[in-house]
């Protein structure tokens, strides 16, 4: 049996088109078999190996799972984008999705962008009417400290563009223009725009360059990053400092990502069913429905401060260290011994002791039960 999907997977960098589409053309994996206790015990010791490594692979790819959060950045994302379809003469608003880390920024861009990719794909074919290869959405993610060179390289680098090595920034954008008109991107999304030099004097020449990627390439862009505001992105500028960062401001929407809160019932709520559909997906011979939702519920708000990424990364290690020890469940004395990120690990304190005073809790009033 092989993992469903593409066991290559686990291999794309998503920097380069071949690899972008096998993220977003591969089928989504499919849920291993929930197998009882006694039907675990019962595995030749082949098959046995085949589950854990199948069970490795799962826990580890959970997501995404479709909260709140990320079904509200779909939408405003659906209406931004197919509102852009005015002729190719015309600027077209950009998108900025802006917020802290770890709140699931690149998940949800990600899955929208594989959808916009197949819709696109699946209207109006895999060519273009000129024979080039059609590629809805062309995606880079910058790292440490890029400048405008090593940003349109990058742009190069997606394309496989044999002239990505020579060349002025200049040229190296002209190249990238030529490649997003004939391969009839729709879409450019710029991941973790914050490591662009971005300093007092580089902050107009990055906004001068956005923009001319705004306005020359007929395309939405979509910029990622974390504090994006505070970089003047959106700011209109005071005089002195250039109207270029008006006008980029101006046509660009910041779209927000929040964490999981327990302030209100409704908070509550989402927090509830978000851990519902978790539960769902994990796959332990032992779990319970309730596993998660309504036994571990306050643990795992503790823990996780209501972040996605943190929640996610413990509840992975949790099912890994389940599965290695035969445990086979999520508990608290499992999940004790498994560390999480140092954020989540420093503010938990705080909210475990509120929660133990009875001041706090991440339950639903419906679903609590009278306390044992
Ligand atoms: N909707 C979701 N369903 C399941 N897992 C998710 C979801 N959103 C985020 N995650 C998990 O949370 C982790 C962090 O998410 P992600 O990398 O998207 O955050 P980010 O906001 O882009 O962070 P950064 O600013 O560090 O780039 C990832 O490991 C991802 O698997
Ligand atoms: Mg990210």
């Amino acid at each position: 049996m092989s993992a469903v999907g593409s066991p290559s997977l686990g291999n794309l960098a998503l920097s380069r088109k071949e690899d972008w589409k096998a993220f977003a053309e591969t089928p989504r994996r499919i849920q291993p078999e929930q197998l009882t206790r006694r039907q675990v015990k019962a595995l030749g010791a082949e098959a046995r190996v085949e589950r854990d490594r199948l069970l490795r692979v799962w826990h580890a790819n959970l997501g995404p799972i479709k909260t709140p959060q990320l079904a509200e950045l779909h939408d405003d994302l659906w209406d931004i984008v197919d509102s852009n379809v005015q002729d190719g003469d015309k600027a077209k608003g950009a998108v900025a999705v802006d917020a802290f880390p770890g709140l699931g920024k690149t998940t949800s861009v990600l899955a929208f962008l594989g959808e916009f990719h197949r819709r696109e794909i699946a209207e109006q074919g895999a060519f273009t009417e000129a024979g080039h290869e059609r590629l809805p959405v062309c995606r880079v993610g910058l790292t440490g400290n890029t400048g405008m060179k090593d940003l349109n390289r990058s742009l190069l680098e997606f394309f496989g563009h044999p002239g990505r090595n020579r060349g002025t920034t200049a040229q190296f954008g002209q190249r990238a223009l030529d490649c997003v008109v004939s391969c009839e991107v729709r879409l450019l999304a710029l991941d973790d725009l914050h490591f662009l030099k971005w300093n007092q004097k580089n902050g107009i020449e990055v906004s001068n360059h956005l923009k001319w990627i705004a306005n020359e390439f007929p395309v939405t862009l979509v910029m990622i990053g974390v504090g994006l505001a505070d970089k003047g992105l959106f700011s209109e500028g005071d005089t002195r400092r250039d109207t270029a960062l008006a006008q980029t401001g101006r046509r660009t929407t910041r779209l927000g990502m929040r964490p999981f809160t327990i302030k209100s019932e409704v908070d509550r709520r989402e927090w509830r069913q978000m851990l519902l559909a978790l539960e769902q997906r994990v796959v332990l011979a032992d779990k319970h429905p309730g596993m998660l939702a309504d036994d571990l519920s306050d643990y795992l708000f503790a823990r996780s401060t209501g972040h996605i990424g943190s929640l996610m990364t413990l509840i992975n290690r949790g099912c890994q260290r389940a599965v290695r020890s035969g445990a086979e469940r999520l508990n608290r004395d499992l999940l004790d011994g498994v560390k999480n990120d140092e954020a989540s690990e420093a503010a938990r304190k705080e909210l475990e002791a509120a929660q133990e005073k009875r001041q706090l809790t991440s339950r639903p009033r419906s679903q609590r039960r009278p306390a044992a």
